[in-house]
């Protein structure tokens, strides 16, 4: 009789696990997720990328990100007016920027923040991990194209760990898409 109880407790044991092993760990991943997501955003807030990538508001304080617009890259509505000749130089100027910090030039043309929101189109949304990774690790767009133009800082974030790097992309995965097609760049006059 004693042993029946036991073994029918068993079962009922075995039966709740079967039940609520796969929910658990699906909660768990979810939460591994979420950590994963804030881990994202405390390096992106703390990694300056808002300061090159994010549109701003003009205040007292001077410029600052505008959140509305967060990480959408170089306004497509804002166009860059032409440098005058020999502002640029040795012992000139190394770079300008436009007003909002997101369009620059210098000895390498005219570059313009990309579109780190997941629209499909003119965003992040069809890269994949492996080629946000690659592009950062070696400074060539996906990983494979051109050379990644200044001032983006890709070499500070080749230091970062496949971790903290998958976590600044789940991070951009998760933000509002923001349709803005950012231009090509401007290769310099000559
Ligand atoms: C000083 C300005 C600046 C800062 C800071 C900056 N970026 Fe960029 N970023 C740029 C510019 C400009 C481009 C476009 C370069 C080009 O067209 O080659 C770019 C391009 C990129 C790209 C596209 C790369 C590719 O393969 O085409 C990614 C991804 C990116 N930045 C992520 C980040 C992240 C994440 C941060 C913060 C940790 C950051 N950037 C900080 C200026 C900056």
């Amino acid at each position: 009789m004693k042993l029946k109880t036991k073994s029918l407790t068993l079962i009922l044991l075995g039966i709740l696990g079967l039940a609520f092993g796969p929910t658990l760990t699906l909660a768990g991943e979810k939460e591994k997720d979420q950590k994963q997501i804030e881990r994202g955003k405390y390096l992106v807030d703390f990694g300056g990328c808002h300061d090159c990538h994010t549109p701003k508001l003009f205040t007292a304080q001077g410029p600052h990100p505008d959140m509305s617009k967060a990480l959408s890259g170089h306004p497509d509505s804002v166009k860059v007016p032409d440098l005058p000749d020999g502002v640029l130089g040795p012992n000139k100027w190394g770079a300008v920027a436009s007003n909002n910090q997101t369009a620059w030039q210098g000895p390498w043309g005219v570059s313009f923040a990309a579109n780190l929101t997941p629209d499909d189109k003119t965003g992040i949304g069809s890269w994949t991990e492996t080629q946000f990774v690659k592009s950062m690790r070696t400074g060539k767009h996906f990983g494979e194209g051109r050379n990644i133009l200044p001032p983006m800082p890709w070499f500070s974030l080749a230091i970062l760990t496949d971790e903290d790097l998958n976590a600044i992309f789940q991070y951009l995965k998760s933000l509002k898409p923001i349709e803005n097609k950012v231009p090509q760049p401007i290769p310099p006059k000559m």
